[in-house]
């Protein structure tokens, strides 16, 4: 009984600590590198590219500016990629690099 109500009162902490429920990091590491979506990065920050959503200077604050900026970079790039696809490249950046609860 005790154990059934803190289950249920981790819940909702478990949802708002996911801003990306539907997006699979591990399919979004995929999409991202088979889009070349770092090449571009890297010409401009160096390296791998990365250090475009890792420097003190970044743009992104938040998940839904994430979100707006992949669909900014996307749209250059001409993926054809869904919304779904783009959550899920929202929630590898997420994992590791943005760390947003
Ligand atoms: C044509 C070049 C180009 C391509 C291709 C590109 N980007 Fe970008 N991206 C940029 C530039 C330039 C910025 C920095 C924008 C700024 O500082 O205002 C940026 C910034 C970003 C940021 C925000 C970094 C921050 O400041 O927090 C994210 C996230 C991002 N890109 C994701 C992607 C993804 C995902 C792809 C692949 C679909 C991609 N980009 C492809 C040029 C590109």
């Amino acid at each position: 009984m005790r154990i059934a109500i803190a289950a249920l009162l981790a819940l909702p902490l478990l949802a708002a600590a996911e801003p990306y429920p539907k997006g699979d990091p591990v399919v979004g590491r995929k999409l991202a590198a088979a889009a070349d979506c770092a090449k571009c990065h890297s010409e401009r920050v160096g390296g791998d590219g990365s250090r475009m959503y890792t420097r003190p200077e970044r743009k992104v604050k938040n998940p839904r500016q994430l979100l707006t900026q992949i669909g900014v970079c996307n749209t250059q790039l001409n993926t054809g990629w869904f919304p779904e696809d783009e959550e899920h490249v929202a929630a590898f950046l997420n994992r590791d690099y943005y760390r947003f609860k």
